[in-house]
């Protein structure tokens, strides 16, 4: 194909939490990067050479260091970063709604965008994680329809995920191999070769660019399927009065054995959300779908066991630790906390929430009571649902919550003989 000079400059459309890190690694790396992003705040921000992710080690001095050397700068318009751009990376979210159906809308503009922008020549990359075909079929057939290029031809095509995880995000980019798959061969080369540049990572072809969807995916329904079984095993085992994590480390020290760990559920915008993606491409009901149930239903099975020490739960007062999805990270799609507090409501219970991530005015807006740990009312809490432990949490004092008769451990990270010693009934996943 024919190109117009050396892959330069580069587009990054989506400036959130692994947009911004991969367009400030890029910068760094050499490249002239302008990432595009449809929140002006965001913009605004990156334009002054700060960082609106928190909390990513590397990020803020990455973000100033590459905004001073004029090699990062944004625009809430698409169409300029991607018109004089010879890469452009796609990192916009496709997310589920309410029904589990797919919901293009972030991804679908973002597409029209560069579909009215792009230059002959150009190598787009799809890393968002998305339904298996649609970086062929639905993104790029729209490039085509609304460039008049044809890609493979006049432009290349890839697809590479974004296997990263949240506070280690820029360590992460050079961490893992990148898997990546385009349209021709030509394509991948030249896919390659640019992440060999700008990420300075491993790489790991494949055939296809739906095998590289498909890839990703993959992972994810592997950790949830994994987790699901955990879980199963942790409510057997405790049962039968068997400590699962002991059992998770004799077992997993044999190397065939890889046993995650359980916990009231499973949140976060990846693993919950991506199995859907093969679900609603046909995937034949079976371990992927059950797994979903079995995460999900572990909320109701807490409660239960909570309902169980406590009696009749309308009226009493249950203190949630941790709104995030998990521990460290300010991020509530998804997260357990929202089952909990619904089912809570539901039972009349008064739900009181602390997150030392999150504002009082923030927490509020869930219609639950924000809580200080400093603050008196502590004292008139009976249970405590340890939902997410942040840092902040280690060496917790659990004798503030002085009326307490019972904490419920969703993340088995407390010590049991600590929490009994204090009069309270210490409930684990898989321990009692
Ligand atoms: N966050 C993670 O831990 C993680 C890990 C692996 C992969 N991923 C993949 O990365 C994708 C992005 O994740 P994130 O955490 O950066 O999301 P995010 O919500 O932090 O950021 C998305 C950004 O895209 C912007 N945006 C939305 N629509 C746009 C459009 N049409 N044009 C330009 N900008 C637009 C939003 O304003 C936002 O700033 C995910 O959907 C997932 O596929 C994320």
């Amino acid at each position: 194909m024919e190109r117009r000079r050396e892959d330069k400059q580069v587009a990054v459309v989506g400036l959130g939490k692994i947009g911004l890190a991969l367009a400030a690694v890029i910068a760094e790396n050499g490249f002239d990067v302008i990432g595009a992003d449809i929140n002006p705040h965001v913009v605004s921000l990156v334009n002054e050479g700060t960082s609106h992710v928190k909390n990513e080690p590397g990020l803020d001095e990455l973000v100033k260091k590459n905004h001073q050397n004029k090699r990062l700068r944004a625009t809430y318009k698409t169409v300029e970063a991607v018109k004089d751009a010879d890469v452009i990376i796609v990192i916009v979210p496709v997310l589920i709604d309410d029904n589990h159906q797919t919901d293009y809308r972030y991804m679908d503009l973002a597409v029209n965008e560069i579909g009215k922008s792009i230059q002959k020549g150009a190598l787009v990359i799809f890393e968002t994680t998305v339904p298996v075909g649609d970086t062929r079929n639905r993104f790029g057939k729209k490039i085509e329809e609304l460039s008049g290029l044809v890609a493979g031809q006049d432009f290349d095509l890839a697809y590479s995920p974004e296997r990263v995880y949240s506070n280690r995000i820029v360590e992460d980019l050079a961490n893992y191999p990148k898997v990546m798959g385009a349209i021709n061969e030509g394509g991948l080369q030249r896919t390659v070769s640019f992440y060999h540049k700008a990420l300075k990572c491993e790489t790991m072809s494949v055939s296809s660019l739906e095998t590289a969807e498909f890839s990703k995916v993959a992972e994810c329904v592997y950790r949830d399927v994994n987790i699901a079984l955990v879980n199963e095993l942790a409510k057997f085992a405790s049962e039968k009065g068997v400590l699962i994590n002991e059992v998770i480390e004799a077992s997993n020290s044999q190397p065939f054995s890889h046993l995650h760990k359980p916990g009231i559920g499973v949140g976060g915008h990846c693993i919950p959300i991506y199995p859907f993606f093969f679900i609603n491409k046909g995937l034949e009901k079976g371990l992927t779908t059950l797994a979903r149930e079995i995460n999900d239903s572990m909320s109701h099975y807490g409660i239960g066991r909570l309902e169980h020490e406590l009696g009749i739960l309308t009226g009493k007062n249950i203190l949630i630790l941790g709104l995030s999805f998990r521990e460290n990270v300010k991020e509530v799609t998804k997260s357990t906390a929202l089952l909990l507090m619904e089912q809570l409501v539901q039972k009349g219970a008064n739900v009181f929430v602390n997150d030392p991530q999150f504002s009082k005015e923030e927490i509020a807006r869930f219609a639950v009571t924000p809580l200080s740990l400093s603050d008196e009312s502590v004292k008139k809490i009976d249970g405590v649902i340890v939902q997410a432990f942040h840092q902040q949490y280690e060496g917790l004092d659990f004798a503030i919550f002085s009326r307490c008769k019972v904490v419920l451990d969703g993340r088995n990270v407390l010590n049991k003989e600590k929490i009994s010693s204090l009069g309270m009934k210490y409930l684990g996943i898989g321990i009692e």
